[in-house]
């Protein structure tokens, strides 16, 4: 079975709940998901690299990924190489209107692309991933359970190749 991990950072419980919509959207694809908040407990990188792929996310601080996310993706390069060719996406809450929700899913996307992950973008708004400003509407958890639906379907894609 396709198996994504949800790695995110949540310090008071936006996050969370976005990533819970991402966790829905994925086993409505009949793929299983692994959520992991690096605010509770360390990120097992062996077996997030043996998994199908993965969707980060993470509050916008100063305008980009949270430290705690920042972290997460230096101790990665322990697994540089062998999340290349597997299906990613982001997601991202700010506290403000034009606060940096989207930059913080730039900066994630920026990151799994240096481990040569394949981005599920979307040809409708939003276009980089799901964003929120603070606690998430029904609109951006809908828009967090696509991205879900669409990353892991990328991913029993890629992995059948
Ligand atoms: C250290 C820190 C820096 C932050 N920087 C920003 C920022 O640059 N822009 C913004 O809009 N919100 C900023 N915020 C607010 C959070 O991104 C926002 O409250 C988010 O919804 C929190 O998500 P969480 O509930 O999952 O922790 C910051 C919060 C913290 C703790």
């Amino acid at each position: 079975m396709t198996k994504i991990a949800v790695v995110y950072e949540s310090r008071t419980g936006n996050v969370e709940r976005m990533a819970r919509s991402v966790e829905e959207g994925i086993v409505s694809s009949g793929a299983e998901a692994v959520l992991i908040n690096i605010a509770d407990k360390e990120a097992d990188l062996e077996a997030i690299s043996a998994m199908d792929g993965m969707i980060a996310g993470s509050f916008t601080s100063y305008g980009q990924m949270s430290s705690g996310m920042s972290a997460f993706f230096e101790k990665s390069s322990a697994v540089h190489q062998r999340l290349k060719g597997k299906a990613a996406g982001a997601f991202a809450s700010s506290g403000d209107f034009g606060g940096g929700n989207e930059t913080t899913v730039m900066s994630l996307i920026q990151a799994l692309m240096v481990h040569g992950m394949v981005i599920q973008g979307s040809s409708n708004a939003p276009h980089f991933g799901a964003v929120a400003l603070g606690v998430p509407d029904g609109t951006a958890l809908a828009v967090c359970f696509s991205l879900g639906e669409r990353v892991a379907a990328l991913a029993g894609k890629l992995a059948s190749r």
